[in-house]
């Protein structure tokens, strides 16, 4: 717990100390010693005041009506006190204390914890997941954030040599988080069917797409786990969508502009289920970030556009899934037993080449989680690291 209350449970610091801070037009100036200097508005700052009377101190929830602060509210003075908080006094006669590192990076960050950047890749900048050894991961912290980062930045990441029981990717699952459970069982097996209700479950090749676009929130995570795999063929293709939506934005921008726009539906095909979600192949975030890829071109329904749409609708649709068979754009490796490979499934798509049944076995298991899972815990074990290493330096 920091000396000094923060809005929240978790520990802060600063890269660099407090030197001053003053008042400008009832604004806050907070200035470090590494000479950056940040403006607080005086109604932020009142809004999230961590003191008994605004804030639980149990929950870290708050207790203040934002409503009851007068919206033309002011800082009257600015200090320091001695256990190092930036002390302010209101024109509403409130008194709070912020802690410097809480500040520094909410003034630093649009999102003070988002999510990390991603970094596209194409088939020259990564020839295969980034790995990890397993066995490591699951025992050692430092290697799962490092894991965890890699696959937030990638949106793949493969862990070798897991067990090769089954469940193992239940376990794994669990130890990030819920499983999404979908209209598919709980822990799905890839192996070919005789009856197969999804082209998954056949040794035919699978072009590349996400699973359950057919979902309005499509699962973020997929992981896929080899318990066996002796066949022929079968390799695992990759393909980064956010890579391929980047490429067009910056050269075929009539291109992107239709796969941000039009809409497409998905369905489910199978009998008794009814999913069925509508929305861009594209889909794009509040800041302009790419948020979702969204096709399965097998489980596309009819389009449903204005008539003047459906010439360059279809182009675009083409040309993307053009760009998905083009090498540049796919990764392509085997599955060795062992190898647990996660995913964003709603950023890579993924599909794999044929194989042949009489060559031998191919079993993976694979299970849906929630693309949140994974963030949290890469910030659960930072936080963890960051007590850990202020614990450290205390006890020196
Ligand atoms: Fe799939």
């Amino acid at each position: 717990m920091n000396a000094i209350p923060t809005p929240d449970h978790l520990v802060w610091t600063t890269p660099s100390p407090v030197s001053n801070a003053t008042i400008t037009n009832g604004h806050v100036d907070v200035n470090w010693m590494d000479g950056k200097s940040h403006r607080f508005h005086p109604f932020w700052l009142r809004d999230n005041c961590a003191c008994s009377d605004c804030l639980h101190q149990g929950t870290r929830e708050q207790l203040l009506d934002i409503r009851q602060v007068p919206l033309d509210i002011v800082a009257l003075s600015v200090s320091r006190d001695d256990e190092g908080a930036v002390k302010v006094c209101f024109s509403d006669g409130h008194e709070s204390r912020f802690h410097p590192g809480w500040l520094w990076f909410h003034a630093e960050q649009s999102w003070a914890l988002a999510p990390l950047e991603s970094i596209y890749w194409t088939q020259s900048s990564l020839t295969e997941p980034p790995s990890f050894d397993g066995p490591s991961a699951m025992s050692d912290d430092a290697v799962m954030h490092e894991a965890l980062t890699a696959f937030e930045q990638h949106g793949i990441l493969r862990l070798r040599r897991m067990p090769t029981e089954r469940g193992t990717v239940e376990s794994f699952a669990l130890s990030l988080g819920p499983v999404r459970e979908t209209q598919f069982e709980r822990v799905f097996n890839v192996i070919s069917l005789a009856d197969a209700d999804s082209n998954a479950y056949t040794s035919d090749a699978l072009s590349g797409h996400v699973d359950l676009p057919t979902w309005e929130a499509t699962p973020g995570i997929q992981i896929l786990h080899c318990l066996e795999n002796s066949v022929e063929g079968g390799e695992s293709v990759m393909i980064d969508g956010f890579a391929i939506a980047a490429h067009l934005k910056n050269n075929e921008p009539e291109i992107f502009e239709i796969l941000t726009t039009v809409c497409w539906s998905h369905s489910s095909r199978k009998l008794d289920t009814g999913y069925r979600w509508r929305a861009p192949i594209v889909e794009m975030g509040p800041a302009g970030e790419f948020a979702n890829i969204r096709l399965a071109a097998f489980s596309r329904d009819p389009l449903q556009v204005d008539s003047a749409l459906v010439d360059a609708s279809y182009r675009a649709l083409r040309r993307f899934l053009d760009l998905m068979e083009d090498s540049r754009f796919r990764m392509v490796y085997p599955f060795a037993p062992g190898d647990l490979v996660m995913f964003d499934n709603r950023r890579v798509m993924h599909g794999r080449n044929a194989y042949d049944l009489n060559s031998g076995n191919r079993h993976l298991q694979g299970i849906y989680l929630d693309r949140d899972s994974a963030r949290a815990k890469r910030r659960v074990i930072e936080q963890q690291q960051l007590r850990r290493s202020i614990s450290e330096v205390q006890a020196k």
